[in-house]
């Protein structure tokens, strides 16, 4: 048999919402990485096989080719780069926007120089430079929206959904930066070494992605 096709994908939301597609294609976990801690998921596909990791460590493991292919967060990819790896379908899942956020009456048209805490450095960077400002970035990994109650940032850039963590916290979007959806990636190098079983396998998820979509 041929060597296995690996799709690195973190537990949690992004596992849980894209369980139906890849069963619609026949790969179905024999562990729920939920329970499970395992990090290697053998699936009914003997052919293929899941990564369980970080969310943030996904691109890598594609970029670098551990993995053949995974599923990210637009946010994350927008802050990894996107180097080695192609994006070819939109899962459609995990939706959100990156927004910039703070307590309501924020100025951020001000001549002052902005402190904006996240975990998005980059996007963050890219938001304001584009509005011709520069601004000093605190990098954190979680809790974004204590920041600006405590005084350590102006502002900060997170992810909303519902916006009920905002609201929870007092604070209120302030500036929209990106709709945000998970998408399937693929290394590069497999897309060509192994094209007909990698294009096949994104030919019927995007196929299972219309179908939920289209109803
Ligand atoms: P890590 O473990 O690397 O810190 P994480 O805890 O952010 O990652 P999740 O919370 O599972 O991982 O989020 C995974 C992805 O789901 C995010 O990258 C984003 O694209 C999307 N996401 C995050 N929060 C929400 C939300 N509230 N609603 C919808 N989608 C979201
Ligand atoms: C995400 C994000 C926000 C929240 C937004 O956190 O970082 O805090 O969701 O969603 P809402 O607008 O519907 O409240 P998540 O719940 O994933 O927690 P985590 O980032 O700490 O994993």
């Amino acid at each position: 048999m041929s060597e296995a096709l690996t799709i690195a994908l973190s537990k949690g939301r992004i596992f849980k919402e894209t369980l139906p597609f890849l069963c619609a294609v026949g790969v179905e976990p024999l562990d729920d990485p939920g329970t499970s801690r395992k990090l290697i998921l053998a699936t009914s596909r003997p052919d293929v096989r899941l990564l369980v990791i970080r969310a943030t460590d996904v691109p890598t493991y594609v970029e670098y080719g551990a993995a053949d292919l995974g599923v990210a967060g637009k946010d994350v990819l927008m802050e990894h780069g996107g180097q080695g790896l192609y994006e070819p379908v939109d899962l459609r899942i995990a939706r959100c926007r990156l927004m910039v956020a703070g307590r309501p009456g924020t100025d951020l048209e001000g001549s002052r120089r902005l402190r904006v805490a996240t975990k998005f450095v980059r996007s963050a960077r890219r938001h304001f430079a584009a509005q011709g400002r520069q601004v000093e970035i605190i990098k954190l990994y979680g809790s974004m929206e204590l920041a600006p109650l405590v005084g350590l940032a102006d502002c900060i850039v997170d992810l909303v959904d519902t916006g009920g963590t905002l609201k929870a916290n007092g604070l209120v979007p302030l500036q929209h930066i990106a709709d945000i959806s998970s998408r399937l990636i693929v290394n590069k190098a497999a897309m060509k070494m192994k094209h007909d079983r990698v294009s096949r396998l994104l030919e019927e998820i995007q196929q299972a992605v219309n179908e939920v979509n289209d109803r």
